[in-house]
């Protein structure tokens, strides 16, 4: 009420102003009406339709990682801008709606704002994404403000590619290995030192006794490096020891014949998966497109690089040399040669939209944490031994798959264990053997 009566004697006062007095307050008034009219408008275009629910927030994390992400980061430059308060940035909320579901559409409008983005960003296509609805894209919104309002991470603990993570579970077991050898030897020379007091004392104290002739060349006889030498004990030692040396060196060679686990070879270009599949979080199928349709996961061609290096031209490792590489090879038109690093034998037959798709199983767990690797090393045996071991402790995944209903059926009838892989024949030599 308090600002009613307040009000109340400010409109009958200009009744009873001059008019000099009366055009001053409204004009006031107006300015006063256009600001709040201008609030209003800021309130709805910006901050008041971006949602700030937690629900929104988190649909539209979900929504960046699997659609933008490739390209566009909160706080930094990638394929794309960095898109922290891209809402405050671009004309409109409308306008990001209709960007993001046809961009091209929009460049080819001739739009101002879109052109000049596209040419600062070298006419790098951004793709359509149709099958967006508005409030997804407000997701997508509500979660970059979120982020913008967060700020940019401090001390990112992957900023750098020889980040402070490197060394992990390789080197850990390898270093402890060494200090317990060296404890070990430290010991041994401690009982080496101990072992030769007690051998004087034993003679001190034995020097004084009453000897036999025959007892006191025995107690005085010098230890030499003769004596020892030739002693069948030692002998027998040195003989085992070689042998044993030998017998494990042969049965390395045997099991590793054909077998290529830990072969990293240089590739022509320095391509780091580190970099890609880690610190930017590139997705595999990005790359390796066959992986979900087919039986090979396939290499990717020039052109799938060249999506983000029409661009980037700068590596933070390698400079502007191995990147070179690349363009040339893709001015030149020929393709790049690429060392294969994991190949079965042609008897043995593979696919990966079996076991990627089908059965879900992750690309980690055959070829090891490639996402933390500048070179790609054979990380499993790809022994027959390996497939079907894995045939026989894992589970066949049934869920929402039709085509397993019936032997799922079937299979619980007897059995109260899950449907393992061994018994829908995942050890039929036919299975794997052309
Ligand atoms: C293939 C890479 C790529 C993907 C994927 C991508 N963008 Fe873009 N985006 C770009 C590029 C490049 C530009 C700069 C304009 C241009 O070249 O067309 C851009 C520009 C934008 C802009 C305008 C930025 C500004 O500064 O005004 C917005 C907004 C945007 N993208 C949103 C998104 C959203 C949301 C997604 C995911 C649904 C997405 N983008 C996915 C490459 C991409
Ligand atoms: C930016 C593209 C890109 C992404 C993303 C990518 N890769 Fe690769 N990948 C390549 C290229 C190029 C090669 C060939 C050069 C090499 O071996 O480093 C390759 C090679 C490989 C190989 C070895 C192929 C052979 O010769 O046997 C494996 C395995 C592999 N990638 C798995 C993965 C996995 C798993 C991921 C996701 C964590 C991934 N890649 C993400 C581009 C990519
Ligand atoms: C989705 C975007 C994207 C794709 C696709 C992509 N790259 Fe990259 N690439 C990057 C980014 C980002 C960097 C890092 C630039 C930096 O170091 O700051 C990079 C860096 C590099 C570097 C330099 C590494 C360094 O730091 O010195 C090489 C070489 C490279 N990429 C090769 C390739 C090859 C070969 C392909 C295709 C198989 C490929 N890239 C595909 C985004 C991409
Ligand atoms: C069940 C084990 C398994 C899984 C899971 C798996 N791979 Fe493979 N991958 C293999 C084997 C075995 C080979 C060798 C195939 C051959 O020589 O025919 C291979 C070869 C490759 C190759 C090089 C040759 C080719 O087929 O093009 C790439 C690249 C590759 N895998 C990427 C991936 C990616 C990316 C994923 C995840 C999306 C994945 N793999 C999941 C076992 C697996
Ligand atoms: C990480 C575990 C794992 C490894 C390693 C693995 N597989 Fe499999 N494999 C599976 C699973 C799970 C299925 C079941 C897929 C499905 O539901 O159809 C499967 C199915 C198959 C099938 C189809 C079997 C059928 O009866 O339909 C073949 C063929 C096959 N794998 C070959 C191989 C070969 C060859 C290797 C080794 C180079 C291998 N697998 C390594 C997990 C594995
Ligand atoms: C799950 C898949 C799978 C099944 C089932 C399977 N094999 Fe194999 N087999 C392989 C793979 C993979 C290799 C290649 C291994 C290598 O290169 O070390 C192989 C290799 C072989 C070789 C060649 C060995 C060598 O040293 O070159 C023979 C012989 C063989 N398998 C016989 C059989 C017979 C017989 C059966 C049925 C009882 C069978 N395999 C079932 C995957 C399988």
């Amino acid at each position: 009420m308090s600002s009613n009566s307040r009000f109340v004697p400010l409109v009958l006062k200009t009744d009873t102003e001059p008019n000099m007095n009366k055009n001053l307050i409204s004009a006031a008034y107006k300015s006063l009406s256009l600001l709040v009219v201008f609030a209003l408008l800021s309130i709805t275009s910006y901050s008041q339709e971006i949602s700030r629910d937690p629900a929104a927030i988190s649909a539209g994390e979900a929504l960046f990682n699997a659609n933008c992400k490739t390209c566009h980061r909160v706080h930094q430059k990638l394929v794309g801008p960095a898109l922290q308060d891209v809402y405050n940035r671009a004309p409109s909320i409308d306008w990001i709606k209709s960007f993001v579901k046809n961009s091209a559409g929009v460049i080819a409008g001739g739009d101002d704002y879109a052109v000049k983005l596209y040419n600062e960003f070298n006419k790098t296509q951004m793709t359509a994404f149709s099958s967006l609805k508005d409030e997804d894209i407000m997701n997508v919104l509500a979660y970059i403000q979120a982020e913008t309002e967060k700020g940019p991470e401090v001390a990112k603990p992957t900023a750098g590619p020889a980040g402070p993570q490197a060394p992990t579970e390789e080197g850990l077991p390898a270093k402890y290995l060494n200090v317990i050898l060296v404890g070990m030897v430290l010991i041994l020379i401690l009982l080496l030192v101990i072992l030769g007091f007690l051998v004087s004392a034993m003679k001190r104290f034995l020097d004084q006794k009453e000897l036999s002739p025959e007892d006191k060349e025995v107690v005085n006889s010098p230890i030499t490096f003769g004596s020892i030498t030739r002693s069948p004990g030692f002998i027998f030692i040195v003989l085992f020891l070689v042998a044993a040396l030998g017998f494990k060196a042969v049965v390395n060679g045997l099991y590793s014949i054909g077998v290529q686990q830990g072969y990293a070879p240089k590739q022509p270009i320095a391509f780091s998966h580190k970099i890609h599949a880690g610190q930017y979080e590139i997705d595999c199928k990005y790359c390796h497109v066959g992986v979900m349709k087919g039986k090979s996961a396939t290499i990717p061609s020039i052109n799938i690089c060249m999506n983000c290096h029409n661009q980037i031209r700068q590596g933070a490792v390698t400079g502007e040399a191995e990147i070179a590489k690349l363009v040339s090879a893709w001015d030149s038109k020929k393709p790049i040669e690429w060392v294969r690093i994991h190949n079965l034998p042609d008897l043995a037959y593979f696919n990966h939209s079996q076991h990627v798709n089908v059965a879900g199983v992750e690309c980690q767990t055959c070829h090891g944490p490639i996402e933390t690797m500048d070179v790609v090393r054979q990380h499993s045996l790809l022994t027959m031994g390996w497939c079907i071991d894995c045939h026989r402790k894992t589970d066949v995944n049934s869920k929402g798959n039709a085509y397993y209903d019936k032997l799922v059926e079937l299979h619980n009838k007897k059995s109260k264990t899950p449907m393992k892989v061994e018994e829908i024949g995942g050890l039929e030599c036919a299975k794997c053997h052309y």
